[in-house]
Protein backbone atom coordinates (compact mmCIF):
# COMPACT_ATOMS: atom_id res chain seq x y z
CA UNK A 1 0.00 0.00 0.00
CA UNK A 2 1.01 3.46 -0.97
CA UNK A 3 2.15 5.56 2.07
CA UNK A 4 -0.79 8.24 2.48
CA UNK A 5 -0.49 11.41 2.32
CA UNK A 6 -2.69 14.64 3.62
CA UNK A 7 -3.17 16.75 0.81
CA UNK A 8 -1.14 20.19 2.30
CA UNK A 9 -2.65 22.24 -0.12
CA UNK A 10 -6.36 21.48 1.47
CA UNK A 11 -4.96 22.96 4.84
CA UNK A 12 -3.60 26.25 3.64
CA UNK A 13 -6.83 26.72 1.95
CA UNK A 14 -7.96 26.76 5.28
CA UNK A 15 -6.18 29.38 6.10
CA UNK A 16 -6.11 31.24 3.39
CA UNK A 17 -9.76 31.77 4.08
CA UNK A 18 -9.23 32.61 7.51
CA UNK A 19 -11.23 30.06 7.69
CA UNK A 20 -9.57 28.60 11.52
CA UNK A 21 -9.94 32.44 12.77
CA UNK A 22 -13.84 32.04 12.08
CA UNK A 23 -13.82 29.02 14.13
CA UNK A 24 -14.09 29.16 17.95
CA UNK A 25 -10.96 28.22 20.28
CA UNK A 26 -11.12 23.95 20.62
CA UNK A 27 -9.82 23.68 23.96
CA UNK A 28 -11.58 19.83 24.68
CA UNK A 29 -13.02 17.30 22.27
CA UNK A 30 -15.78 14.72 22.66
CA UNK A 31 -14.88 10.97 21.16
CA UNK A 32 -17.22 8.73 19.96
CA UNK A 33 -17.38 5.43 17.73
CA UNK A 34 -20.73 4.05 16.80
CA UNK A 35 -21.92 1.60 14.52
CA UNK A 36 -20.68 -2.36 14.53
CA UNK A 37 -17.34 -2.46 16.32
CA UNK A 38 -14.14 -3.09 14.10
CA UNK A 39 -10.86 -4.07 14.19
CA UNK A 40 -8.81 -0.84 14.27
CA UNK A 41 -11.06 1.80 16.43
CA UNK A 42 -8.85 1.50 19.56
CA UNK A 43 -6.02 2.70 17.48
CA UNK A 44 -7.93 5.79 16.27
CA UNK A 45 -8.85 6.37 19.92
CA UNK A 46 -5.19 6.58 20.56
CA UNK A 47 -4.10 8.58 17.82
CA UNK A 48 -6.58 10.85 18.33
CA UNK A 49 -6.17 11.02 21.98
CA UNK A 50 -2.02 11.28 22.00
CA UNK A 51 -2.31 13.74 18.68
CA UNK A 52 -4.69 15.93 20.50
CA UNK A 53 -3.09 16.28 23.92
CA UNK A 54 0.53 15.75 22.92
CA UNK A 55 0.56 17.93 19.58
CA UNK A 56 -2.49 20.35 20.74
CA UNK A 57 -2.65 20.46 24.33
CA UNK A 58 -6.18 19.68 24.10
CA UNK A 59 -8.27 17.36 26.73
CA UNK A 60 -10.14 14.31 25.01
CA UNK A 61 -13.01 13.12 26.38
CA UNK A 62 -14.49 9.48 25.72
CA UNK A 63 -18.33 9.14 25.09
CA UNK A 64 -18.98 5.75 26.19
CA UNK A 65 -21.60 3.16 24.08
CA UNK A 66 -21.72 5.42 21.01
CA UNK A 67 -24.95 7.99 20.79
CA UNK A 68 -26.08 6.24 24.39
CA UNK A 69 -23.77 8.14 25.89
CA UNK A 70 -24.06 11.21 24.22
CA UNK A 71 -27.47 11.02 25.59
CA UNK A 72 -27.67 9.43 28.41
CA UNK A 73 -24.03 11.57 29.27
CA UNK A 74 -22.25 8.94 29.91
CA UNK A 75 -18.45 9.82 29.38
CA UNK A 76 -14.75 9.22 30.76
CA UNK A 77 -11.82 11.67 30.10
CA UNK A 78 -9.16 9.96 27.81
CA UNK A 79 -5.77 10.70 29.43
CA UNK A 80 -2.18 9.42 27.60
CA UNK A 81 -2.40 6.35 30.10
CA UNK A 82 -5.63 5.20 29.31
CA UNK A 83 -5.12 4.81 25.60
CA UNK A 84 -1.67 3.29 26.12
CA UNK A 85 -1.57 -0.59 24.97
CA UNK A 86 -4.84 -0.72 23.18
CA UNK A 87 -3.11 -0.31 20.04
CA UNK A 88 -3.54 -3.72 18.65
CA UNK A 89 -6.82 -4.85 20.79
CA UNK A 90 -9.88 -5.47 18.73
CA UNK A 91 -13.28 -3.74 19.17
CA UNK A 92 -13.68 -0.27 21.22
CA UNK A 93 -12.78 0.75 24.48
CA UNK A 94 -15.31 3.16 24.24
CA UNK A 95 -18.29 0.72 23.58
CA UNK A 96 -20.31 1.38 20.54
CA UNK A 97 -23.94 0.92 19.60
CA UNK A 98 -25.47 -0.18 16.33
CA UNK A 99 -29.11 0.27 17.76
CA UNK A 100 -29.38 3.95 19.04
CA UNK A 101 -30.30 7.17 16.61
CA UNK A 102 -30.82 10.21 18.37
CA UNK A 103 -33.81 11.26 16.30
CA UNK A 104 -35.84 8.02 17.44
CA UNK A 105 -34.51 7.04 20.74
CA UNK A 106 -36.21 3.87 22.11
CA UNK A 107 -37.68 5.09 25.26
CA UNK A 108 -39.84 2.14 26.47
CA UNK A 109 -43.19 0.67 25.11
CA UNK A 110 -46.78 1.65 25.55
CA UNK A 111 -49.26 -0.82 27.46
CA UNK A 112 -49.42 -3.04 24.13
CA UNK A 113 -46.38 -3.38 23.75
CA UNK A 114 -45.51 -0.81 20.86
CA UNK A 115 -42.26 0.47 21.45
CA UNK A 116 -42.23 4.20 21.96
CA UNK A 117 -39.46 6.69 20.56
CA UNK A 118 -38.42 10.16 21.36
CA UNK A 119 -36.14 13.24 19.64
CA UNK A 120 -33.06 12.75 22.08
CA UNK A 121 -30.61 15.41 19.90
CA UNK A 122 -31.31 17.98 22.53
CA UNK A 123 -30.00 15.73 25.22
CA UNK A 124 -26.99 15.03 23.17
CA UNK A 125 -26.46 19.04 23.33
CA UNK A 126 -26.73 19.02 26.59
CA UNK A 127 -24.07 16.59 27.37
CA UNK A 128 -21.63 18.32 24.94
CA UNK A 129 -22.55 21.81 26.83
CA UNK A 130 -21.72 20.20 30.30
CA UNK A 131 -18.57 18.56 29.12
CA UNK A 132 -17.79 21.81 27.62
CA UNK A 133 -16.81 19.65 24.50
CA UNK A 134 -15.84 22.40 21.28
CA UNK A 135 -16.12 19.95 18.80
CA UNK A 136 -16.82 15.95 18.45
CA UNK A 137 -14.72 13.17 16.40
CA UNK A 138 -17.20 10.62 15.36
CA UNK A 139 -15.78 7.41 13.99
CA UNK A 140 -18.64 5.00 12.82
CA UNK A 141 -20.24 4.26 9.37
CA UNK A 142 -23.19 5.42 6.95
CA UNK A 143 -25.25 5.71 9.99
CA UNK A 144 -22.90 7.40 12.41
CA UNK A 145 -22.20 9.99 9.98
CA UNK A 146 -26.23 10.54 9.34
CA UNK A 147 -26.56 11.33 13.24
CA UNK A 148 -23.34 13.58 13.10
CA UNK A 149 -25.58 15.22 10.21
CA UNK A 150 -27.47 16.88 12.86
CA UNK A 151 -25.31 17.85 15.03
CA UNK A 152 -24.03 19.81 12.63
CA UNK A 153 -27.04 21.31 11.93
CA UNK A 154 -27.52 21.99 15.38
CA UNK A 155 -24.50 24.01 15.19
CA UNK A 156 -21.58 21.28 16.79
CA UNK A 157 -18.73 20.88 14.98
CA UNK A 158 -17.97 17.40 14.06
CA UNK A 159 -14.59 15.31 12.25
CA UNK A 160 -16.11 12.17 10.70
CA UNK A 161 -13.40 8.89 10.62
CA UNK A 162 -14.84 6.44 8.16
CA UNK A 163 -14.81 2.86 9.94
CA UNK A 164 -16.80 -0.28 8.40
CA UNK A 165 -15.54 -3.69 7.53
CA UNK A 166 -17.62 -3.62 4.88
CA UNK A 167 -15.71 -1.22 3.15
CA UNK A 168 -18.85 0.35 1.84
CA UNK A 169 -18.45 4.05 2.58
CA UNK A 170 -18.94 6.39 -0.16
CA UNK A 171 -16.22 9.02 -1.09
CA UNK A 172 -13.27 6.99 0.29
CA UNK A 173 -11.63 4.03 -1.53
CA UNK A 174 -10.33 2.12 1.83
CA UNK A 175 -11.74 1.47 5.61
CA UNK A 176 -9.97 0.40 8.40
CA UNK A 177 -11.09 -2.86 9.52
CA UNK A 178 -11.82 -3.98 6.19
CA UNK A 179 -8.36 -5.94 5.71
CA UNK A 180 -8.65 -7.17 8.83
CA UNK A 181 -12.15 -8.58 7.94
CA UNK A 182 -10.77 -9.66 4.46
CA UNK A 183 -7.26 -11.54 6.21
CA UNK A 184 -9.91 -13.24 8.53
CA UNK A 185 -12.07 -14.70 5.81
CA UNK A 186 -9.60 -15.51 3.63
CA UNK A 187 -7.72 -17.91 6.44
CA UNK A 188 -11.36 -19.35 6.80
CA UNK A 189 -12.03 -20.26 3.52
CA UNK A 190 -8.21 -21.54 2.95
CA UNK A 191 -9.62 -23.80 5.93
CA UNK A 192 -12.82 -24.72 4.31
CA UNK A 193 -10.51 -26.05 1.43
CA UNK A 194 -9.00 -28.82 3.32
CA UNK A 195 -12.58 -30.43 3.86
CA UNK A 196 -14.53 -29.79 0.25
CA UNK A 197 -10.76 -31.69 -0.82
CA UNK A 198 -11.13 -34.66 1.37
CA UNK A 199 -14.87 -35.08 1.30
CA UNK A 200 -15.42 -33.97 -2.30
CA UNK A 201 -18.13 -31.62 -1.13
CA UNK A 202 -19.43 -28.31 -1.87
CA UNK A 203 -18.88 -25.90 0.91
CA UNK A 204 -20.61 -22.62 0.82
CA UNK A 205 -19.73 -19.83 3.41
CA UNK A 206 -21.45 -16.66 4.21
CA UNK A 207 -19.32 -13.44 4.53
CA UNK A 208 -20.77 -10.25 5.91
CA UNK A 209 -20.39 -6.89 3.93
CA UNK A 210 -24.30 -5.89 3.92
CA UNK A 211 -25.77 -4.75 0.37
CA UNK A 212 -22.08 -4.64 -0.80
CA UNK A 213 -19.71 -7.11 -2.15
CA UNK A 214 -16.35 -5.78 -1.44
CA UNK A 215 -15.34 -8.69 1.38
CA UNK A 216 -16.59 -11.72 -0.34
CA UNK A 217 -15.10 -10.69 -3.58
CA UNK A 218 -11.78 -9.58 -2.05
CA UNK A 219 -11.48 -12.52 0.30
CA UNK A 220 -12.96 -14.56 -2.58
CA UNK A 221 -10.39 -13.69 -4.63
CA UNK A 222 -7.44 -14.24 -2.38
CA UNK A 223 -8.56 -17.39 -1.04
CA UNK A 224 -9.10 -18.72 -4.78
CA UNK A 225 -12.88 -19.36 -4.02
CA UNK A 226 -14.37 -21.29 -7.14
CA UNK A 227 -17.17 -19.02 -6.94
CA UNK A 228 -18.04 -15.82 -5.54
CA UNK A 229 -21.56 -14.41 -5.24
CA UNK A 230 -21.89 -10.67 -4.77
CA UNK A 231 -24.92 -8.26 -4.39
CA UNK A 232 -24.14 -6.52 -6.99
CA UNK A 233 -24.20 -9.25 -9.72
CA UNK A 234 -27.65 -11.52 -9.30
CA UNK A 235 -26.99 -14.83 -9.64
CA UNK A 236 -28.93 -17.59 -11.30
CA UNK A 237 -29.24 -20.66 -9.13
CA UNK A 238 -29.47 -22.78 -12.25
CA UNK A 239 -25.73 -21.85 -14.33
CA UNK A 240 -24.28 -21.67 -10.19
CA UNK A 241 -25.21 -25.41 -10.65
CA UNK A 242 -24.30 -26.26 -13.67
CA UNK A 243 -20.29 -24.69 -12.81
CA UNK A 244 -20.45 -26.81 -10.11
CA UNK A 245 -21.12 -29.86 -11.44
CA UNK A 246 -19.10 -29.10 -14.26
CA UNK A 247 -16.29 -28.91 -11.81
CA UNK A 248 -17.03 -32.25 -10.31
CA UNK A 249 -17.45 -33.84 -13.52
CA UNK A 250 -14.02 -32.28 -14.66
CA UNK A 251 -11.82 -34.22 -11.98
CA UNK A 252 -11.84 -31.05 -9.55
CA UNK A 253 -14.18 -33.11 -6.88
CA UNK A 254 -15.26 -30.13 -5.10
CA UNK A 255 -16.36 -26.61 -4.96
CA UNK A 256 -15.76 -23.15 -2.83
CA UNK A 257 -18.46 -21.01 -2.94
CA UNK A 258 -17.66 -17.24 -1.30
CA UNK A 259 -21.01 -15.83 -1.19
CA UNK A 260 -21.92 -12.89 0.59
CA UNK A 261 -24.76 -12.26 3.05
CA UNK A 262 -26.33 -9.75 0.49
CA UNK A 263 -26.24 -11.57 -2.65
CA UNK A 264 -29.42 -12.28 -4.19
CA UNK A 265 -30.42 -14.62 -7.34
CA UNK A 266 -31.35 -12.73 -10.27
CA UNK A 267 -35.33 -11.23 -9.69
CA UNK A 268 -34.83 -12.22 -5.97
CA UNK A 269 -35.16 -11.06 -2.61
CA UNK A 270 -32.42 -10.00 -0.21
CA UNK A 271 -32.19 -13.30 2.67
CA UNK A 272 -33.19 -11.34 6.38
CA UNK A 273 -31.72 -12.64 9.41
CA UNK A 274 -33.79 -10.16 11.79
CA UNK A 275 -35.61 -7.01 11.68
CA UNK A 276 -34.95 -5.54 14.77
CA UNK A 277 -37.25 -2.23 15.08
CA UNK A 278 -35.11 -0.60 17.09
CA UNK A 279 -32.06 0.13 14.80
CA UNK A 280 -31.88 2.36 12.44
CA UNK A 281 -30.84 0.26 10.22
CA UNK A 282 -33.38 -2.33 10.83
CA UNK A 283 -32.61 -4.95 9.21
CA UNK A 284 -29.61 -7.73 9.73
CA UNK A 285 -29.32 -9.92 6.11
CA UNK A 286 -28.60 -13.55 6.33
CA UNK A 287 -29.43 -16.86 5.37
CA UNK A 288 -28.64 -17.23 1.78
CA UNK A 289 -25.40 -19.13 2.24
CA UNK A 290 -27.94 -22.52 3.85
CA UNK A 291 -30.49 -21.31 0.77
CA UNK A 292 -27.59 -21.91 -1.80
CA UNK A 293 -26.30 -24.70 -0.28
CA UNK A 294 -29.55 -26.41 -0.03
CA UNK A 295 -30.29 -25.91 -3.55
CA UNK A 296 -26.86 -26.96 -4.70
CA UNK A 297 -27.14 -30.29 -3.03
CA UNK A 298 -30.78 -30.90 -4.33
CA UNK A 299 -29.82 -30.28 -7.72
CA UNK A 300 -26.24 -31.63 -8.39
CA UNK A 301 -26.52 -33.92 -5.71
CA UNK A 302 -23.10 -32.84 -4.03
CA UNK A 303 -22.95 -32.96 -0.59
CA UNK A 304 -22.66 -29.77 0.35
CA UNK A 305 -22.05 -28.17 3.78
CA UNK A 306 -22.64 -24.08 4.55
CA UNK A 307 -20.50 -22.32 7.37
CA UNK A 308 -21.45 -18.80 8.46
CA UNK A 309 -18.45 -17.07 9.25
CA UNK A 310 -20.54 -14.25 10.98
CA UNK A 311 -18.99 -11.97 14.15
CA UNK A 312 -15.71 -13.70 13.40
CA UNK A 313 -14.96 -11.58 10.52
CA UNK A 314 -15.54 -8.53 12.99
CA UNK A 315 -12.95 -9.50 15.73
CA UNK A 316 -9.56 -9.91 17.06
CA UNK A 317 -6.62 -7.82 16.64
CA UNK A 318 -6.47 -5.53 13.71
CA UNK A 319 -3.59 -6.78 11.01
CA UNK A 320 -0.90 -3.80 10.81
CA UNK A 321 -2.53 -2.31 7.56
CA UNK A 322 -5.70 -1.02 9.77
CA UNK A 323 -3.07 -0.08 12.90
CA UNK A 324 -1.26 1.83 10.19
CA UNK A 325 -4.50 2.97 8.68
CA UNK A 326 -6.68 3.62 11.67
CA UNK A 327 -3.51 5.47 13.36
CA UNK A 328 -2.66 8.09 10.03
CA UNK A 329 -6.83 8.61 10.24
CA UNK A 330 -6.40 9.41 13.72
CA UNK A 331 -3.96 11.89 13.81
CA UNK A 332 -5.37 13.19 10.43
CA UNK A 333 -8.78 14.20 12.24
CA UNK A 334 -7.24 16.36 14.52
CA UNK A 335 -4.93 18.28 11.85
CA UNK A 336 -8.29 18.69 9.97
CA UNK A 337 -9.99 20.01 12.67
CA UNK A 338 -7.53 22.18 13.79
CA UNK A 339 -6.69 23.29 10.66
CA UNK A 340 -10.39 24.76 10.38
CA UNK A 341 -12.04 21.80 9.17
CA UNK A 342 -15.70 21.93 9.64
CA UNK A 343 -18.47 18.97 9.01
CA UNK A 344 -15.95 17.19 7.27
CA UNK A 345 -14.36 13.38 7.20
CA UNK A 346 -11.22 11.88 6.24
CA UNK A 347 -10.79 9.52 3.36
CA UNK A 348 -8.28 7.74 1.44
CA UNK A 349 -8.44 8.52 -2.35
CA UNK A 350 -6.01 7.53 -4.87
CA UNK A 351 -3.48 6.76 -1.53
CA UNK A 352 -3.93 9.71 -0.30
CA UNK A 353 -5.56 11.40 2.70
CA UNK A 354 -8.52 14.16 2.22
CA UNK A 355 -11.28 15.25 3.56
CA UNK A 356 -15.07 15.71 1.97
CA UNK A 357 -18.27 17.01 3.63
CA UNK A 358 -19.83 14.07 5.80
CA UNK A 359 -23.19 14.46 4.01
CA UNK A 360 -21.94 13.63 1.36
CA UNK A 361 -21.87 10.55 3.29
CA UNK A 362 -24.48 10.01 5.20
CA UNK A 363 -26.91 7.14 4.56
CA UNK A 364 -25.37 6.12 1.87
CA UNK A 365 -23.35 2.79 0.79
CA UNK A 366 -20.43 2.37 -1.99
CA UNK A 367 -20.83 -0.50 -3.78
CA UNK A 368 -18.93 -2.80 -6.20
CA UNK A 369 -19.17 -1.53 -9.79
CA UNK A 370 -19.21 -4.41 -12.43
CA UNK A 371 -16.59 -3.20 -14.19
CA UNK A 372 -14.12 -2.67 -11.03
CA UNK A 373 -11.10 -4.70 -11.99
CA UNK A 374 -11.36 -6.91 -9.00
CA UNK A 375 -14.38 -8.52 -10.63
CA UNK A 376 -12.45 -8.21 -13.87
CA UNK A 377 -9.56 -9.85 -12.49
CA UNK A 378 -11.83 -12.67 -10.74
CA UNK A 379 -13.74 -13.50 -14.07
CA UNK A 380 -10.20 -13.73 -16.17
CA UNK A 381 -8.85 -16.61 -13.50
CA UNK A 382 -12.16 -18.35 -14.53
CA UNK A 383 -14.22 -17.58 -11.20
CA UNK A 384 -18.00 -17.84 -11.82
CA UNK A 385 -19.87 -14.87 -10.68
CA UNK A 386 -22.70 -17.62 -11.16
CA UNK A 387 -24.30 -14.88 -13.93
O1 LIG B 1 -21.67 -3.24 9.04
C1 LIG B 1 -20.93 -4.22 9.69
C2 LIG B 1 -21.72 -5.50 9.81
O2 LIG B 1 -20.88 -6.48 10.40
C3 LIG B 1 -22.30 -6.01 8.51
O3 LIG B 1 -21.36 -6.65 7.68
C4 LIG B 1 -23.39 -6.91 9.02
O4 LIG B 1 -24.42 -7.03 8.06
C5 LIG B 1 -23.89 -6.18 10.24
O5 LIG B 1 -22.85 -5.31 10.64
C6 LIG B 1 -24.27 -7.09 11.37
O6 LIG B 1 -24.79 -6.32 12.42
P1 LIG B 1 -25.04 -6.87 13.88
O7 LIG B 1 -23.74 -6.87 14.61
O8 LIG B 1 -26.03 -5.94 14.46
O9 LIG B 1 -25.58 -8.29 13.74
Amino acid sequence: MPALLIRNTRYEIYFCNGFSSMTKKIRRIGLLTGGGDCPGLNAVIRAVTKTARSRFDIDVVGVLDGYRGLIEGNVKELTWSTVSGILNRGGTILGSNNRVNPKQYHVGHDDDGTPQFEDATQRCLQTIEEHKLDAMIIVGGDGTMSVAESLLRSGVNCIGVPKTIDNDIVGTDLTFGFTTAMTTATLSLDRLHTTAASHHRVMVCELMGRNAGWLALSAGIASGSDVILIPEIPFDMEKLCEYVDGRQHRGRGFSIIACAEGATEVDGDKHVRLHDPLSPDPIRLGGVGAHVADEVEKRTGIETRTTVLGHVQRGGPPVAADRVLATQLGWASMELLMGGGHGRIIVVQDGQLNDIDIRTVANKQRLVPLDDPLVKAARSVKTSFGD
